[in-house]
């Protein structure tokens, strides 16, 4: 049987629940780190799992210009080469190319560009991402697709979705069902409602084994995407996962699986881990700021990282100053961890029916800051 997602629970919209995959069982609602080029930045995979991590995203973009799609797969596949044996969701490949790659040339079939890294010239049709993804061995593919710009006029909107639509049938044709391996469609439509339902009718005809929401944090703000979300999810079918791509602030997080969104993908706490922004209890801080020098203080006195555990914020705001590579590392792993406990906290919540009251208590954590 294909990939599957059994409901344990129920909050409101909110699901809980557990992905069954050919690499192993994950957890819902789950947050993916993001692993683009075949590693989570700054992170050996052993720490990845210590976090309780147990699903990572890898880019097809990426991965076809380096190492390449077959030589990843002479390699024996990536969970192989990046020793990950856990699960791994690959994105398609047409939304990197449109904000990395240069000369850019949309056409029914597909995207032509050139690489943001040598100037060659490559091509990505929906049958192409796809053989991809499997190459790479992708526990979860996705649909090749294009992500609306933000802001686009309804029409422009339209042919846009009805473009992915069409590409999302190719895909389909494309993937070849294996055991505990499945793909997504992803709906688009930008912030018009009947776009969105429209997108979703049109998903659900073809028949995904989970459903992506694209299209989203890329401008209109964190009400229209709530908006967006409150008016699609109820139009997916109950029993598939759903998925909003690219998202988000830990509040995103909270506010999307309080409205029934399962899986979540963001460079975030990566991104900033690597400069020095640190996602806590207590809200974020910048560690290079001159108020750490002399703080003796755990970094969040909530969480058991080794950069919590072992080290002071005054020695974490010490290797930023001196640019120091342990800094991005120690960073990156908190994150991570407060990503990770942040959704165990909530499946819990939601398990036992008190998701509301805690995320309001979380929120209120933030506002409060430093004790
Ligand atoms: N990542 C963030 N948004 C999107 C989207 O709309 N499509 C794809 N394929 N990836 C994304
Ligand atoms: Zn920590």
């Amino acid at each position: 049987m294909t990939l599957s997602w059994t409901q344990a629970a129920a909050d409101g919209a909110a699901r809980a629940g557990v992905l069954h995959t050919a690499h192993g069982d994950v957890e819902t609602p789950v947050f993916m780190p993001v692993g683009t080029a075949g590693t989570v930045k700054a992170m050996t995979a052993d720490a990845v799992r210590s976090t309780g991590a147990k699903l990572i995203l890898g880019n097809t973009y990426h991965l076809m210009l380096r190492p390449g799609a077959e030589r990843v797969a002479r390699l024996g596949g990536l969970h192989r080469m990046m020793d990950w044996p856990g699960p791994i969701l690959t994105d398609s490949g047409g939304f990197q190319v449109m904000s990395l790659a240069s000369l850019r040339k949309m056409d029914k079939d597909g995207v032509t560009f050139r690489s943001h890294i040598d100037g060659t010239a490559h091509r990505l049709t929906p049958e192409r991402s796809i053989e991809i993804q499997h190459l790479l061995d992708a526990t979860i593919t996705m649909a090749f697709d294009e992500c609306t710009p933000f802001p686009a006029t309804l029409e422009q909107a339209r042919s846009s979705m009805e473009l992915s639509m069409r590409w999302a049938g190719r895909s389909r044709a494309a993937f070849t069902p294996r055991d505990g391996y499945g793909l997504f469609g992803i709906v688009q439509g930008s912030v018009f409602a009947d776009l969105r339902a429209a997108s979703a009718d049109a998903l659900t005809a073809i028949g995904f084994e989970g459903y992506a929401i694209g299209g989203l944090a890329v401008g209109e703000g964190q009400a229209a995407m709530f908006e967006v979300l409150d008016y699609t999810l109820p139009r997916l079918p109950a029993d598939r996962p759903r998925y909003l791509m690219g998202v988000g602030t830990p509040d995103d997080l909270i506010g999307s699986v309080q409205r029934g969104v399962d899986m979540f993908d963001c460079v975030m706490p990566t991104r900033a881990g690597r400069t020095a922004r640190a996602y806590t209890s207590q809200g974020v801080f910048n560690m290079r700021n001159a108020r750490f020098a002399d703080d003796a203080r755990p970094l969040d006195p909530a969480c058991a990282c080794p950069a919590c555990s072992r080290h002071s914020r005054a020695y974490l705001h010490h290797l930023f100053r001196c640019e120091e590579m342990l800094g991005p590392m120690l960073l990156t792993w908190h994150n991570i961890q407060y990503y990770q406990d942040l959704m165990r906290g909530l499946r819990a919540a939601i398990g036992e029916g008190r998701l509301d009251a805690h995320a309001a208590a979380t929120r209120a954590a933030w506002q409060r800051g430093e004790e």
